[in-house]
């Protein structure tokens, strides 16, 4: 597939079917992550690859203890009818986490510290485009705790968790948001 009409194409997936992913498709998805940029080419990822019921189940519990936690704060009304049952439905999470010392010269910058997020971020985006290319949907999830989730997977104090991405065949959709148009985001420096 082209590179423009996999990003032209690529959409939040939130139904998968149960069908399973093969491991050298995955294996592709995660190659495609990591030819991603990162500071100083330090490569501050790792992935953990979910694939229990079991786990996944208490993925799905914990984002269920952050909704409501958000409502809380929010107050939100469309928490409502937003569902995380995919979460158990789908048959891949890959939970990709940086390493923050790995933020090379940006941690002496005032705003520093952030460069490992970037790369990973860039790294995650690869990576969907990559599933839609090979015919799956995708998530980009990040409804969880940060000390919940790494004692949920077992992830040491050294990382933190960038995103939880969910990867299956889609059972509906995914359907294409709207986007503003180009003359909206776009400012000349003169
Ligand atoms: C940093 C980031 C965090 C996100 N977290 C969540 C999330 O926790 N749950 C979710 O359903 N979607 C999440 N998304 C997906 C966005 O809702 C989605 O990308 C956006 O609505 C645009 O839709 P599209 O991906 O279909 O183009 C996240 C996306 C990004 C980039």
């Amino acid at each position: 597939m082209d590179l423009f009409t996999a990003i032209r194409e690529r959409a939040s997936c939130r139904t998968y079917s149960n069908e399973p992913v093969g491991e050298e498709t995955l294996m592709k998805i995660i190659e495609a992550g990591m030819q991603a940029p990162s500071p100083a080419n330090n490569q501050p990822w790792d992935f953990f690859i979910i694939t229990r019921k079991e786990t996944k189940m208490k993925i799905y519990e914990e984002s269920l203890r952050c909704k409501k936690g958000l409502f809380e704060k929010s107050g939100w009304k469309w928490l409502d009818s937003y569902q995380v049952g995919f979460l158990t439905d789908v048959p891949v999470l890959i939970a990709v986490t940086g390493d923050p010392a790995k933020s090379g010269a940006d941690i002496f910058l005032e705003q520093g510290g952030l460069g490992y997020q970037h790369a990973c971020a860039a790294a995650i985006q690869n990576m969907l485009l990559a599933a839609h290319a090979l015919g799956l949907g995708s998530l980009w999830y990040t409804l969880f705790g940060q000390e919940e989730i790494k004692k949920i997977l077992g992830i040491d104090d050294k990382r933190a968790v960038v995103a939880i991405i969910c990867i299956g065949k889609p059972a509906r959709g995914p359907f294409k948001t709207k986007r503003a148009k180009i003359e909206e985001k776009i400012f000349r420096i003169s």
